[in-house]
């Protein structure tokens, strides 16, 4: 049962994917760890600056001798969130100027850029050559998926529609991943709008694996050996679980976060655009509650995750979880292992 088409392509034991974190909360320990059990580590790299993407993809290297990816997300910005004239900043800046009071934090500075350039990411990634490239809210363009062939970098895309999986599937990317309005983190649509893509895991693992010649990996709301064998009954090839890794001790993100991801708290998720300015799903707390409301007054993203990632370690320094974002996806009432290990070896259990 363990060998599937995607642990054929992806060179990996058992049909088990860690899924990426962006924003800074992959770690290396958690890739290798799930690597070296036989899964599919993955390390969110959309935060990395390019000149350090060489330095990562060594370090995953160091630690694990298995098959890993790194991820990045092809599209960098939304219409007006490239560049922001000193008039416009301020004006979201006043928005977010009662939150940084309260925490503390001094006006910064207009930046340059408010996010990593996709393009010079890419161009390190392909030099680096790691085993894997999987990626989010786009397709590589043509020159991109043709170096990744020739380097012998195995591709994976994201779809949260059947349309995303026909344009995936046609520029010859490797595996497809469906994912389903149930995951934690972003709604990583590129065609259309997120909020018009909210397709469950079941239906489109089903849909696109019948209509997509690459094989499907289902993510969005599988916690344990159970969730990945429906996953396979329904025609997916694999599973890729977030949640339920990031609430091990091996993630990068905070103990308040996974203290609550195992709360009654993470009965209540919401998908909303106030933490980065995309769509995204995670605990309902403060934040939400006081600026999703407030949608005509988000910025676009990356603008909005700027200013939130200003807040943040005067957030986390403080403990303050009403301020800062809890990814979290529905499923997380049921998560039940608090390391990457323990989970790994109960999902390899319950697959054998
Ligand atoms: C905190 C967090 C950050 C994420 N960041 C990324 C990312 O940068 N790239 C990506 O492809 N998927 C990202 N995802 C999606 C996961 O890799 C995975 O597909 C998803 O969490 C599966 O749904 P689940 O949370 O219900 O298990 C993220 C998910 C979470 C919870």
């Amino acid at each position: 049962m363990s060998v599937t088409e995607a642990t054929r392509r992806l060179g990996i034991r058992t049909p088990i994917i860690q899924g990426p974190f962006g924003g800074g909360l992959s770690t290396f320990k958690l890739v290798a760890t799930v690597s070296n059990a036989g899964g599919l580590g993955s390390f969110g790299a959309h935060v990395t600056p390019p000149d350090q993407i060489a330095t990562l993809t060594r370090e995953a290297r160091a630690q694990t001798n298995q098959p890993f990816a790194l991820n990045l997300w092809i599209s960098d910005h939304d219409p007006g969130g490239l560049q922001l004239t000193q008039a416009e900043f301020d004006a979201v800046y006043r928005r977010f100027e009662p939150y940084f009071r309260e925490l503390g934090v001094d006006k910064p500075e207009r930046p340059q850029r408010y996010h990593q350039s996709y393009e010079a990411q890419i161009e390190a990634l392909l030099e680096a050559r790691p085993p894997v490239f999987s990626f989010v809210f786009g397709v590589p363009s043509p020159k991109i998926m043709a170096e990744c062939k020739r380097r012998g970098i195995v591709t994976i895309g994201t779809a949260t529609s059947i349309a995303e999986g026909r344009a995936l599937d046609e520029a010859g990317v490797d595996l497809i991943v469906a994912t389903g309005m149930e995951a934690g983190g972003h709604r990583v649509s590129f065609l259309g709008r997120a909020e018009d893509q909210l397709m469950g895991t079941f239906a489109l693992t089903q849909i696109v694996a019948a209509r997509v010649k690459a094989p499907v990996i289902a993510a969005g709301g599988i916690v344990d050996g159970r969730g990945v064998r429906a996953a396979l009954a329904l025609g997916a090839q694999a599973a890729q679980l977030g949640t339920a890794f990031l609430a091990c001790e091996e993630s990068g993100t905070t103990p308040e976060h996974r203290a609550i991801l195992f709360s009654d708290q993470a009965q209540h998720t919401m998908l909303t655009r106030a933490f980065s300015g995309r769509l995204a799903r995670g605990v309902r707390n403060r934040w939400t509650d006081e600026v999703a409301p407030t949608l005509r007054t988000i910025a676009p993203f990356p603008v909005q995750n700027w200013f939130m990632s200003r807040l943040r370690p005067a957030a986390v320094k403080a403990g303050r979880t009403d301020l800062v974002s809890l990814w979290a996806g529905q499923v997380a009432p049921n998560l039940k292992h608090r390391t990457a290990g323990a989970l790994m070896d109960a999902l390899i259990a319950d697959l054998a």
